[in-house]
């Protein structure tokens, strides 16, 4: 089939991109940058120049739409927020016949921001860290001061006074968190209408830039799942959902929803084809549900090692160890995959790794120029989601008509 990924900037795309590929797609992506990460594999046949969906997700969704139609393409793959504005325009989408797989826009508002999230998550009775929306009367320290819309640790702040948390949350609105003790799990999943059909859960055994995964291990978190289970049944979720977990002392706490697809391929290592569950969906396919993942399946992303290993702190030495520790598969790489960018039979794969330790060893602060350059292509801003929000049902540029020969795709409600 032909796929066209609504990113091509983000390390969720580009581990789409070699998961669709090694199905047999011919893969195309929507990008601002003609620099982004997807440019540079061979699993990325083409790159569509789109404006940045961050600042006008609607001027995005106009231009997205007329790429499908003149390409002809089969399925409008989600990796990214842009899920919030293909949600928003659902009905539109339908009329275009567009294949596509979006959870319904009451369930993504109950999710997108975080402070609609942490109540979402406390009706259900899911377990999160204390928060609270009003800075008095807090006094837990240290904790984490975090803007309504944001990812990659864009908009959260870690703060150890109360002097701290005055000064990050003058004159916003915004949700404090208290910090919990413990690992990390980035886990994942595929709801078909509100009933779960893919899960997983890696630990992030590496921080990388920005927050993300340098490294991950794959393991078995019934209980979360459990959780997963609850939140997409009520809510009707559809698509991929995904949340940030800390294993703290008293079990598992939900610090962080993302309602939408987060880096695929641990969980495709470990035998969870999520990417897989999507496409059925998109296609009007009910997949079944997958059995468990194997657990201790170790991937790594060294683009973010060596990134981390500049934002951290380490200097030049920091970042050449990853590149040396990569190549002769010792230390974390040792009985671990690349996840991100596998070199075989993918030569380019090795360009922005070779370009990013270049720059790092050279000038080390360069690391939030890839880092925060790719963020600003794909995620919502406050502004974006607000307009999603306060639009019509579906808002359109009145453009875009049915594709004619387009597969109609059936949608029920959710229940
Ligand atoms: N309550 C918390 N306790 C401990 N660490 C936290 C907490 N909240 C956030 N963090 C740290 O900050 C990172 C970013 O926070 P998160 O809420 O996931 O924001 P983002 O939307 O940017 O991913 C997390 O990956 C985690 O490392
Ligand atoms: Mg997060």
């Amino acid at each position: 089939m032909k796929v066209l990924l609504s990113d091509g900037s983000g390390l969720t795309a580009r581990q789409c991109a070699t998961r669709l590929a090694a199905a047999g797609h011919a893969v195309e992506v929507l990008t601002p940058d003609p620099l982004c990460l997807c440019r540079f594999t061979r699993h990325v046949t083409r790159l569509h120049r789109v404006p940045p969906y961050g600042p006008d997700p609607f001027g995005w969704l106009d231009a997205a739409l007329e790429v499908y139609r003149s390409g002809r393409f089969d399925v409008l793959f989600p990796t990214q927020e842009q899920v919030a504005v293909l949600s928003q325009a659902e009905s539109r989408l339908d009329a275009a016949g567009v294949a596509t797989v979006v959870p319904p826009l009451s369930a993504l508002s109950a999710l997108q921001d975080k402070i609609s999230a942490a109540a979402t998550l406390r009706r259900l009775a899911i377990p999160q860290p204390e928060t609270a929306t009003a800075i008095e009367g807090w006094g837990r320290f240290p904790a984490f001061v975090k803007d309504p819309i944001g990812t990659a640790s864009g908009g959260v702040r870690r703060v150890t006074n109360r002097a701290e948390l005055e000064r990050s949350s003058a004159g916003r609105t915004v949700l404090v968190q208290a910090t919990v003790d413990g690992p990390l799990a980035m886990c994942q999943s595929v709801f078909d209408r509100g009933s779960l059909v893919a899960f997983h859960a890696n630990e992030r055994t590496g921080e990388g830039a920005g927050g993300g995964a340098s490294h991950k291990r794959s393991i078995s978190l019934p209980e979360v799942r459990r959780c997963f289970e609850i939140l997409g049944r009520d809510l009707g979720w559809h698509g991929a959902l995904s949340a940030d977990v800390i294993m703290g002392d008293a079990g598992p706490f939900f610090i962080d929803v993302n309602p939408r697809l987060v880096e695929p391929n641990n969980a495709y290592l470990s035998g969870v084809d999520l990417v897989g569950s999507l496409m059925e969906l998109a296609t009007g396919g009910h997949p079944a549900t997958q059995p468990d993942a194997r657990t201790g399946v170790a991937t790594h992303q060294l683009l973010l090692a060596v990134l981390g290993a500049a934002q951290h702190g380490r200097g030049r030495r920091g970042v050449l160890a990853e590149v040396v520790h990569a190549a002769s598969r010792s230390r974390g790489y040792r009985r671990s995959v690349e996840e991100l960018t596998p070199l075989a039979h993918d030569l380019r794969s090795v360009v922005p790794v070779a370009t990013a330790t270049a720059a790092t060893v050279v000038a080390p602060g360069s690391w939030s120029w890839f880092a925060a350059g790719s963020v600003s292509n794909y995620a919502l801003s406050s502004q974006g989601w607000s307009a999603i929000l306060h639009a019509e049902p579906s808002a359109s540029s009145g453009r875009p008509g049915p594709i004619p020969g387009a597969r109609r795709q059936s949608r029920r409600q959710p229940s």
